[in-house]
Formats: structure tokens, sequence, C-alpha cells
């Protein structure tokens, strides 16, 4: 318990839950875990630690019931939740619009190609009898035939798609849009872009984090409920399994036009090939 905490009991006050005013709504397999881990060490953020699927699942049983699964806070804390499937919902635009029409909304997105992998590997985990990527990501299975755009890992790609619902409820300046690739590769860059975004201080710099070679990964020296450097877990940054080139070629071509839009709207170049 913080020394703050402490004072507020002692003063007979309590923390209260609040509704979040910033979401990571997605993308599945992007870095959301990673996000939300690091920006929740800023003593001004407080995080509801597992996904609340609220605008997807759980809509139905009210605001009341979402507000109770926030954690507690103090004055001028910032409450965020993470669930990955709301960026691709089509309910949830509207529904968190209805809730706070200035909620801040942060997606993570990395190179379609690697997140539909990923996202397989991930399947694989939990199911190891299910068929080669190179089967599944092909209508009729073969490398000849058309991408099938039906399979999850490859629909929950075409970002542009999605996101041009979430814009007919909010404005672009609303979305912050992250760079899994550079959450990887300089954690801080990123969390500069979302402090600000946020309205933040700058807390969360370079001096919380550290490369750890064995994971291959940024780790954090201590966080909330760790006093010791700690990485992600076990189910973030799995190995890939190996995909014929020929078919992460097909991919990389089906997902390019896709890509672009997704620029154009944004008005950012992720650089993915
Ligand atoms: P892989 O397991 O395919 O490498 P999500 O949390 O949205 O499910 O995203 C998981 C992905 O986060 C991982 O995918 C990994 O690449 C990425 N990631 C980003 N930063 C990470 C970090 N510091 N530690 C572990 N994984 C990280």
């Amino acid at each position: 318990i913080s020394p703050k905490y402490k004072f507020f009991r002692e003063q007979g006050l309590r923390p209260e839950r609040q509704l979040p005013s910033a979401l990571i709504i997605g993308v599945k397999k992007g870095g959301t875990r990673a996000l939300l881990e690091f920006i929740r060490i800023h003593p001004d953020v407080r995080a509801a630690g597992s996904e609340v699927h609220f605008f997807d699942k759980n809509y139905m049983k009210g605001f009341q019931w979402y507000r109770s699964h926030m954690p507690a806070t103090l004055e001028g804390q910032l409450t965020i939740e993470k669930t990955p499937s709301y960026f691709i919902t089509r309910e949830a635009p509207r529904r968190v619009q209805l809730m706070n029409p200035s909620t801040k909304l942060l997606v993570v997105v990395r190179d379609p190609v690697t997140r539909a992998v990923s996202d397989y590997a991930q399947a694989v985990s939990k199911k190891p009898e299910m068929r080669r990527f190179e089967q599944l990501v092909f209508v009729n299975g073969s490398v000849g035939s058309i991408i099938d755009t039906s399979w999850g890992p490859v629909k929950l790609g075409i970002y542009s798609r999605y996101l041009a619902r979430w814009l007919k409820f909010f404005p672009l300046s609303q979305l912050l849009f992250i760079s899994g690739e550079r959450l990887v590769l300089d954690p801080a860059i990123e969390l500069k872009r979302v402090q600000d975004f946020l309205g933040l201080k700058r807390v969360v710099t370079e001096k919380h984090f550290y490369f750890n070679s064995t994971k291959g990964f940024p780790c954090l020296f201590k966080s909330e409920g760790h006093s010791a450097p700690h990485c992600l877990g076990k189910t973030k940054g799995r190995s890939h399994p190996y995909i014929n080139p020929v078919v992460l070629q097909r991919l990389r071509d089906f997902f390019r036009p896709f890509n672009n839009h997704f620029y154009q709207m944004t008005g950012i170049n992720f650089g993915w090939a």
C-alpha cells in the first residue's frame, strides 16, 4: 500500500472507481499487454488488470457493472482498460461514444503479416492438432488459390475496415496509433507519445526499461506490484512457427493495398513491407 493510500485511509477517505477515460482497443497480438503494463507504471494511471470485455461481451450488464470492475482511483488519476477485441466489434464505437464521447482511444498496430502468424501461433498453442498456417490461409488450402479473408488471422489485419467504423463516431484526433514494432525496438519513444496524448507528465522513460537478451524483448526494472525486474509472461513473445516464404510474400502482396489505405487514413506510414 502506497503512503498516499495510507493517508487517504487514515483520513477515512475512500478512493473511488471511475469508468475509464482511455481504452486500449486493439489490435489483438499487436502488443496491447506490453502497452498496458508500461503505461500503468505511471503513478497517475490505474488500470484494470484483466480484459473486461465490456463493450463486446458484457455490455448488457450495464455501466455500473463495468465501473465495479475498475480499480479505485484517487483524484487526478486516470483509469484505463484494454480489451483488444473492441477494435473489431461492430457495436463498440457507438457504445464507447455513449459512455463518454471524449474517451481517448489507443490502438497498437503491427505488420498484419506477422500479426497473423502471431495470432496463429497463439491458436496452435491452445489447439496443437490445428492445420498448418499455409493451408488455412488459402481458400482451398494451396498456394495457387486465393487468400481466405474470412479466416480470423487474415481478416483482423485489414485495419482500415475497422478503423472506418470508429471514425464514424470519433475524430481521428481522439485516436492514438502506436507502432507495435517500435514498442519492441524503443518502448520509451512510444510511451512518450502515449503520455503526451493522455495529458500525463512524462514519467515513464527509458530508465524503466532494459533489454533482456534471453527473452529478446524489453522488460521492466520495476512496476506496480513488482519490486524486482521482470518481463511479460511466457505467452508474450512466443516463437513463431516456420512459414513458407512464398506464402508470406503472397500475404504481403494481399495486405499492401489495405495497408496503404490505412496509412492514408491515419496519416502515418508504418513502413510494413
Ligand atoms: P508474439 O508473442 O507473437 O511475439 P498482445 O499483448 O496484444 O497479445 O500482443 C502480443 C505481442 O506483444 C507479442 O507477440 C510480442 O511481439 C509483443 N510485445 C511487444 N512488446 C513486448 C514485450 N516487451 N515483451 C513481450 N512481448 C512484447
